[in-house]
This record gives C-alpha cells, structure tokens and sequence, in this order.
C-alpha cells in the first residue's frame, strides 16, 4: 500500500479518535499494529464492518458507511463487490453477512463471539410455535442463527421491528404473530404495537424457555432512577436524555426519554444538538464511540455492562484472521438460501 494512503488513514483515525486522551494514548501506543491491519485490508481488498459496539480504536478501522447498527451492516455486506469481509461483531452478525453475500469470503476474529439471544434457540423451536399456532407469521429478530432464519418468515433487527411485524400481519391476514427469539423484545413489541391490536406470540409468554440479551437485562428501573437522581438527567429535558435498546425490559423503555436500535439512539443525539447530558441504557462501548463524535454532550458512564462476547473482537484478533485468513464463517447452501427470503422480505418491507 502507497505511504501516503496509509498515512491518509491513520490520519482519519487520529482525527476521530482525538477528543479523548486515553485513546488518543493508546492509538499512539498501537500505531504500528494499525498500520499492518490497514495495509492488509488494502492489499487484501476487504470491507471491515464495525459494529456500534466495538471499543474504539476497532470501531474507527472502519470507515464511515461501514460502521453502525445490525440492519446498516447487513445492508452494506449485500452491497459490496469486495471479494473479503471481516466482520468486527459477534457471529450471528457475520453469519448474515454471509448468507446476504454467498460468494464472499466473510471472516470474523474470534469465532466464539456468541450472543445469548442467539445461542438457546434452534429450528426445532420455531417448527414448535408454528405447530402450536399455524397460519401465524414468524418473524425472528436478526440476533438468531441460520437455521432459525430459515425457518421463519419474516427476519427484523431492532430498527425496524414494529413495521416489519405490522407488515407481515397484514401479508398473513391475521392480527397475531409470533416473534423470536428475544422475550423482552417481545414484550416491547406488544406493548408498542397494542393500538394496531396485534398480539405478538413470544418465548417465555406462554413456557419456561425464554431468550433475554445478558446484557440489556441488568438494566432495572431503579438503576435508570438512580442516575436520573445523581447526575440530573430530568425526564423530558432538551438537554439530558436516558436512552434505551430495545432489548432492555419494558419498565426500563417507560422510563426512557427515547429508546430505539443503536443507530437510532445515535441519531437522536444528532437531531437534539442541545443535549449536554446523556446516559445510555446499552453496552458500554457506545457510549465511548459517541463520546468521540460529540464531545460537547457528556456521557454518564456509571456502567460496567460490557458485552463479553463483542468484547473478543481486539485489534490482535483482527490483524491475525487478515493474516491467515481465519476464522472463516460457513453456512449450509439450502438453510442459507431459506434463511435469505426471510432477510430479503425484511430489505423489501417499505420503511414505516
Ligand atoms: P442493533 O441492531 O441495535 O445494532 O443491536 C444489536 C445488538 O446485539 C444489541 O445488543
Ligand atoms: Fe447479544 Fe446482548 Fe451481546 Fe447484543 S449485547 S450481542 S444481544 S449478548
């Protein structure tokens, strides 16, 4: 790669990662190890997506429309024509890259990177509630495996969830549908979509398996009050906001000024330029990364609530798959081509 365009890219990550010391600390400390993973990204011609989680010297590798939320990044892997992608995410992420772009290579750095909404669920789950409840669509939140995709009707991400459920309960002609695998998201999307009188169908309504993400769970009503009190955040201020995933429980979005996906909790801070005061119900490296972009507002980090598995992805990791070309993610042809009509019918759900 020419000196000038890997200094060029250094250089736009020097530049975003420059209102914070500690990065700007470590960014000098891994200069090295950065260059080779960029040199190698331009001479292996690959598209590094980074997830909204990534902590941010792996969140700044990625450019700008290669950095965001599930549905972005599943939109920009169907997209490319690069022969590579290296997903900084967690499997099931990778895994849809995959399935949306079938003749690309799609690396992850550490295979393990799991999801606990994601990891108890199978086919046989999904065959079950359509036994249980036939002529109901399913629809399935992204965060699920191949072969749960391929089961299901309809795929949605946190961002578009209430249109596509909508969506696919008009398509069917029925106002009940089944959503997996994520209990809490369930239960949000009742709540949410109560005046359309849509009944959402979710595990842990009716039986004892249920799906949370380990993560949004801890968030409580009382730890959101809590630091409402101690830093001043009042409830409907233009200038703090306590924003909240979908994946968190329903008391805790009630309390919320706004919740919404990762990117959308992002986009709210870019549409109220008079907030000075922010604290996000979310995993921890998000608020890092928006700390970066927005230097006046000033991010309550009260929490500890780190993903442990978006957490495998280092820049060690990284510059080792690229190397050697590992970890390689593959999909069974048929489950993935099933598992794509669910992916593809959400890309053609009409924006709400
Ligand atoms: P987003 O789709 O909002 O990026 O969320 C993915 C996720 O895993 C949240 O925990
Ligand atoms: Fe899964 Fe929760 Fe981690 Fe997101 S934050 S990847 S939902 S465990």
């Amino acid at each position: 790669m020419n000196q000038s365009v890997l200094d060029s890219q250094l250089h736009r990550m020097e530049q975003a990662l420059r209102a914070s010391p500690d990065q700007m600390l470590e960014f000098k400390a891994k200069r090295d190890l950065l260059a080779r993973i960029l040199q190698l990204k331009e001479e292996k011609n690959v598209l590094i997506l980074g997830h909204n989680y990534m902590e941010p010297l792996v969140f700044y590798l990625s450019g700008e429309n290669e950095r965001g939320d599930s549905l972005a990044l599943s939109r920009r892997a169907a997209e490319t024509d690069k022969p590579i992608i290296l997903f900084d995410g967690v499997r099931f992420m990778a895994e849809t890259a995959k399935i949306l772009s079938p003749d690309k290579k799609v690396l992850i750095p550490d295979p393990e990177a799991g999801c606990s909404l994601a990891e108890p669920f199978t086919a046989a789950d999904v065959l079950e509630y359509r036994r249980r409840y036939p002529g109901c669509p399913v629809v399935t939140y992204i965060n699920s495996y191949a072969d749960v995709k391929a089961e299901t009707d309809y795929c949605c991400t946190s961002s578009n969830g209430p249109n596509v459920v909508r969506h696919a309960a008009r398509a069917f002609g029925t106002n009940r549908v089944i959503f997996f695998p994520d209990s809490l998201m369930g239960a949000n999307l009742q709540k949410e979509l109560e005046p359309d009188g849509i009944e959402i169908i979710y595990p842990g309504k009716e039986d004892d398996k249920f799906g949370r993400c380990e993560v949004h769970e801890k968030f409580t009503v009382e730890i959101l009050r809590g630091i409402r009190r101690q830093y001043n955040l009042i409830k409907g201020s233009e200038e703090t906001a306590v924003l909240a995933h979908w994946e968190c429980l329903p008391e805790v979005l009630a309390e919320a000024d706004y919740y919404g996906s990762t990117s959308q909790m992002a986009q709210y801070i870019a549409k109220h330029p008079k907030l000075k005061r922010v604290f996000l119900a979310t995993e921890c490296e998000m608020a890092a990364n928006l700390a970066l972009e927005y230097p006046q507002v000033e991010f309550v980090k009260t929490c500890n609530m780190f993903c442990q598995h978006m957490r495998r992805i280092t820049l060690e990791k990284i510059l080792y798959s690229l190397e050697h070309e590992v970890y390689e993610i593959s999909v069974d042809p048929a489950i993935a081509a099933r598992a794509r009509q669910a992916i593809d019918r959400m890309l053609e759900v009409p924006r709400g």
